[in-house]
């Protein structure tokens, strides 16, 4: 057997390993063994593609393998060390980031197919796509990463007419293709990159805090399709294979997103959805009245004398790593029979199944963690609500306000319940920066404080009897 048809098998069997391991992560269940499988894939990957790099070397092998071994060396170390250090709640910055690593490594792949490759029309069709899309995927990550991490303000950045600047960006990008086609000189291949720089730029910071879920998942998929533009321009199957993988998968996700959200997949990535053309920025809006307030003693008492119990986590839930405590409360409650069940918003936090994550990490059984549509019928039925550090996905003003600017996201319909109990450390906005008219309601008491320090307290209230 050569060493190309080994690599190939090996190839195959990688992208088998990546369509497990996609259908692993689908559940939770399963969602280690996925993991396994995809770090297995791309083992194996690199290891051929490694052998084929060596193979095909047109210098010296030993100077191949070096500078393979540097940049393998330095990506191990640095990636290592971020990996380690970054907490969960920044997670979702973290893939903002790697996204944008994809993009620019698609432009530089570009670039130098360009500068070393064919001149034939397919080739420079594929150099010229595989530019745009990796540009447009590097400024739309980098903002992206800025929004995640509060650098940059999430509110939308709404231009006066910006659709039409997005569109005259497009047009003069497949004038500039031709030009390519017709006279390929690094001129068109240069203004291009500098239009969708701005252009991935634009279409993101356009996008108001609320969407981001929808960005996130977009810019997954757009990182994708990248890769598999790669993966044309060096004539590499897996590498076509993976971003095809990557791109469709995000797309899925960014439909699931956008259906939860109840959002249209277009309004969402034309942007500026919830402000007018020109206008400014939601404002966070004052108070809307008188909020209650409970002590973590005041709560045990409550919920020692509740037959039903739901919780709603959030963001909050994630900065307070409330998880653990949250997860011995659930136990001391089981113990005592009260029913406790947990009710995740599709958008809770700041990462597709960010809260699953946290739970399955504290222990929490799987099978009280339920879905949104799963558990909004139950609501009235149940004595105590905890909402712990969630404000966005349990705001009413979702359904009643069509002013606001989540208007339309179905949200977790919390006040329908007997008592609910807020945890947060002030009366402040959510992401969004829309006011939460739940926290005024009669029926809503709120309990200040960092959600893990409350919890505690609520568990040894419990203990104490
Ligand atoms: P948010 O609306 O972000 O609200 C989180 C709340 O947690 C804040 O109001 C904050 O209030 C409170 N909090 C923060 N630290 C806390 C602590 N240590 N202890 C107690 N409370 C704390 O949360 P959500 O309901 O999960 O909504 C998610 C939002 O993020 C949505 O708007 C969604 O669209 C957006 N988003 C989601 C994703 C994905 S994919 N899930 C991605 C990007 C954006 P205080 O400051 O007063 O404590």
């Amino acid at each position: 057997m050569t060493l190309v048809s080994l690599t190939n098998a090996i190839y195959l069997l990688a992208a088998v390993l990546f369509v497990l391991s996609l259908a692993g992560l689908s559940k939770q269940e399963t969602a280690r063994r996925g993991n396994v499988l995809g770090m297995v894939g791309m083992g194996l990957a690199l290891a051929a593609v490694v052998a084929r790099a060596l193979n095909e070397s047109q210098r010296a092998v030993g100077v191949t393998a070096l500078l393979i071994a540097l940049v393998l060396g330095i990506g191990v170390v640095v990636g290592t060390w971020r990996a380690r250090r970054v907490e969960m709640t920044q997670m979702p910055e973290l893939i903002a980031i790697l996204h944008s690593f994809v993009g620019i490594a698609a432009v530089l792949v570009g670039y130098n197919s360009y500068l070393t490759g064919t001149h034939d029309g397919v080739h420079l069709v594929e150099v010229f796509l595989g530019v745009l899309i990796g540009a447009v995927t590097f400024t739309g990550s980098v903002v992206a990463f800025l929004k995640l991490s509060a650098r940059m303000k999430s509110a939308p950045l709404t231009l006066p007419g910006r659709n039409l600047l997005n569109l005259a960006a497009v047009l003069v990008s497949c004038g500039l293709l031709a030009w390519f086609l017709a006279e390929p000189s690094v001129w068109p291949l240069a203004l291009m990159t500098l239009i969708a720089l701005a252009l991935g730029w634009h279409l993101v910071a356009a996008i108001g805090g609320g969407d981001m879920p929808v960005v996130v998942s977009m810019l997954n998929s757009y990182s994708g399709w990248a890769a598999a533009a790669a993966g044309f321009m060096l004539s590499n199957d897996l590498l076509i294979v993976t971003g095809a993988l990557v791109g469709a998968s995000g797309a899925i996700l960014s439909y699931i997103m956008c259906r939860a959200m109840n959002r249209s997949f277009v309004s969402v990535i034309l942007g500026g959805f919830g402000a007018e053309e020109g206008a400014a920025a939601p404002a966070g809006g004052g108070p809307v009245g008188e909020h209650h307030e409970m002590s973590a003693a005041d709560v045990a008492e409550a919920l020692a004398g509740a037959r039903s119990v739901v919780i709603t986590p959030g963001y909050g839930m994630a900065v307070a790593k409330a998880q653990y405590p949250v997860a011995d409360l659930v136990e001391k409650l089981r113990a005592r029979g009260v029913e406790v069940r947990f009710g995740v918003h599709p958008v809770a936090g700041r990462l597709p199944g960010h809260m699953n994550v946290l739970l399955a990490e504290a222990k929490v059984p799987y099978d009280i963690v339920l879905e949104m549509d799963e558990i909004n019928g139950d609501f009235d039925e149940t004595d105590v609500v905890l909402v712990i550090g969630a404000n966005d996905t349990v705001n009413p003003a979702a359904l009643d306000d069509p002013s606001s600017p989540i208007a339309g996201m179905p949200v977790l319909e919390v006040w329908n319940a007997k008592q609910v109990v807020v945890f947060k450390r002030s009366m402040a906005t959510g992401y969004a920066g829309v006011q939460n008219p739940l926290f005024f309601r009669d029926n809503t008491a709120m309990l200040f404080g960092d959600a893990r320090d409350q919890t505690e307290k609520i568990v040894a209230a419990l203990a104490a009897g």
